[in-house]
């Protein structure tokens, strides 16, 4: 939701903003812009579209100015068109101010300003902030004592970031709710919305906290609370993700290079934590923590789907009753919370606002919480009792894939340690299951060997308007996460059902021309769901099914067969998770679309 970065040092700031925003463009790419300070003078472009807009406005000019910030936007208030692209100015043009997040009273503030004199030139919440700096800088404030007094006038949710031509060589920044990370490099400063954007100059970050403002000079940083004021210091963390992961490394797409990540990713989540011998599950996150008697998971998007298949591990290996809730339902609810329950917030960014809205609301009825997240550094974390830190490494594709595989991992881990101490699963069942998991990779890697037959199926789905993803237990959610592939980068309309549910309502829309994918793999509800299939067939739906590579029977009734190799059906949708997104990928990209950046969709969801 929004990226923004703001750089004071020796560099020249444009390149700087330019390519800060190229690693935040997925969190947002309505609109771009940037505001910096040129030989004493505030210079402000801003574009509606793509930050290739923006680069395409400032080209051929040789700005010099070293302190600067830039914007690029998910539209909240007012349309995508320049005028509403941040950075918003005040009435002079002297202050300008980027901003991430929504100010719920900017009604009532507008209004007040326009009534003291104050014009405005746009639709959005933000531009309010302009006009309340410039009547604290007016009346004599200091910026960052205008900054403070700004932003305790402000409800709602917001990082900004603002800078003014009387404090040259000054950016300040404030923090409530909205993220956002401080580089401390080596005679220079770096704000952005997230950890990436930062990379190239300093591997030393600090996230600021809630109520946190924080000034970058060219002396360095110095951190206030919002609050009262005072002065106080944060330290520094080192982050070890290297600069080279925001590459594409030869791939097409950002999502692409993720999915054919995968087999790594499985390695490196369980390297340290099984021992393949004894099946034994060691996770050191969760010393001293007791074995929960009940569980509850919240969770957004594609990390929900992980999170449903959790559920059934965690019930099935550990025999622990578990719920999911989407976070953004769980939060509005009165949710029970008994003694005995540990709350897990399962979140890539360990931003989505909700989320950490729904983990907070755990906490505060007496669960332990756990994150399961990709971010140590992100606020979820910071919030919880135990981090889990799955290891997808950096994911830029807005479209979920190598970070929902590690969230996979993570849950079988977490259950077979649980299951194991809680005396659910014996030494011999344990080092089955341990086998089992650690041959995951290798049989990812084998499906993505075959791609090719992704690629090819994918072309019967460009003209398709409408499709349905069908799989019975532990692969129901994979049904689910699956359409969400398809809806989401390749904008057809996909639902995932239970197959068991296709006759209660969704038969009604098969046709020759809405095709149906089936996930089945060999076990005990392999009969239940061929039978379901069959329904399919009858209606004339064209039939993909996914099943072993040896099952001639699922073979004789597909339209296409995509083969997989043989897995234990607990651990099935770990290996079948793959080809649906390589479905949903060749699909879009086949249709010409915009693979890592899908219209409205943003990676990080930090408004509610
Ligand atoms: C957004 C993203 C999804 C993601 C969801 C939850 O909607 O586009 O890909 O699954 O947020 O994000 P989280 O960071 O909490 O896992």
């Amino acid at each position: 939701m929004c990226g923004i970065i703001g750089y004071v040092g020796p560099r020249k700031v444009v390149p700087v903003i330019i390519e800060g925003l190229r690693k935040l463009e997925y969190r947002g790419y309505d609109s771009a812009g940037m505001a910096i300070l040129e030989k004493g003078e505030l210079v402000v472009v801003k574009k509606r579209g793509k930050l290739k807009a923006l680069e395409e406005a400032i080209e051929g000019k040789e700005y010099t100015a070293t302190t600067g910030m830039g914007h690029t936007r998910w539209a909240t208030h007012g349309r995508v068109e320049d005028r509403n692209a941040h950075p918003h100015v005040d009435c002079k043009g002297a202050i300008a101010v980027i901003h991430n997040g929504i100010i719920e009273n900017y009604q009532v503030l507008r209004d007040g300003l326009i009534e003291k004199g104050h014009v405005f030139v746009s639709e959005t919440d933000t531009e309010v902030i302009a006009h309340l700096m410039e009547e604290q800088i007016d009346a004599g404030a200091d910026l960052l004592d205008a900054a403070r007094k700004t932003a305790l006038q402000l409800d709602g949710a917001f990082a900004f970031l603002v800078l003014a031509k009387a404090f040259p060589g000054r950016i300040v920044a404030v923090r409530r709710l909205s993220p956002l990370v401080l580089g401390v490099g080596v005679g220079e400063m770096i704000l952005g919305s997230d950890t990436p954007a930062l990379l190239e100059y300093t591997h030393r970050i600090i996230p600021l906290h809630d109520g946190d403002i924080v000034e970058i000079n060219d002396k360095g940083y110095a951190f206030y609370s919002l609050e009262d004021g005072h002065a106080f210091d944060r330290t520094p963390m080192t982050v070890q993700w290297n600069a080279a992961a925001a590459e594409k490394q030869g791939y097409k797409h950002f999502m692409l290079k993720e999915i054919h990540e995968q087999p790594v990713v499985i390695r490196d989540t369980l390297y340290g934590r099984i021992d393949i011998e004894s099946g034994h599950v060691e996770l050191e996150e969760f010393q001293g923590q007791p074995v929960p008697d009940h569980i509850s998971i919240v969770a957004a998007g594609t990390s929900y789907h992980a999170s449903r298949v959790g559920k059934y591990l965690l019930e099935e290996l550990a025999r622990i009753p578990t719920e999911v809730s989407f976070s953004s339902e769980y939060r509005y609810q009165r949710p029970i919370v008994r003694p005995g329950t540990m709350g897990i917030a399962v979140t890539q960014s360990g931003e989505t606002i909700d989320t950490l809205a729904a983990l907070r609301l755990q906490r505060s009825l007496g669960a332990k919480v756990v994150a399961i997240t990709n971010r140590p550094e992100s606020t979820v974390s910071r919030e919880s009792d135990v981090t889990f830190v799955t290891q997808a490494g950096l994911e830029i594709g807005v479209a979920a894939t190598k970070s929902f595989m590690a969230q996979l991992i993570a849950f079988y881990l977490i259950a077979l340690n649980f299951g194991q101490r809680n005396g659910t699963l014996d030494a011999e069942t344990s080092a089955h299951y341990a086998s089992q998991l650690s041959s995951l990779s290798q049989k990812c890697e084998q499906v993505l060997e075959y791609a090719g037959i992704m690629e090819t199926i994918a072309r019967k789905f460009y003209k398709v308007h409408d499709m349905i993803y069908v799989g019975r237990g532990v692969n129901y959610p994979i049904a689910l996460e699956g359409a969400l592939k398809m809806k989401e980068i390749s904008y057809i309309h996909a639902e995932g059902y239970a197959a068991g549910e296709l006759k209660h309502g969704p038969i009604a829309l098969l046709d020759e021309d809405v095709p149906v994918v089936g996930i089945l793999p060999k076990g005990a509800l392999y009969e239940k769901i061929y039978s379901n299939l069959q329904e399919s067939i009858a209606r004339d739906s064209p039939l993909v099914v996914l099943a072993d590579r040896k099952d001639k029977r699922a073979q004789a009734i597909a339209t296409d067969f995509i083969p997989m190799p043989p897995v234990e059906e607990l651990f099935s949708p770990v290996i079948y998770s793959l080809p649906l997104q390589l479905l949903a990928y060749y699909t879009a990209d086949g249709k010409g679309l915009d693979v890592d950046q899908p219209r409205n969709l943003a990676k990080s969801v930090t408004v509610e």
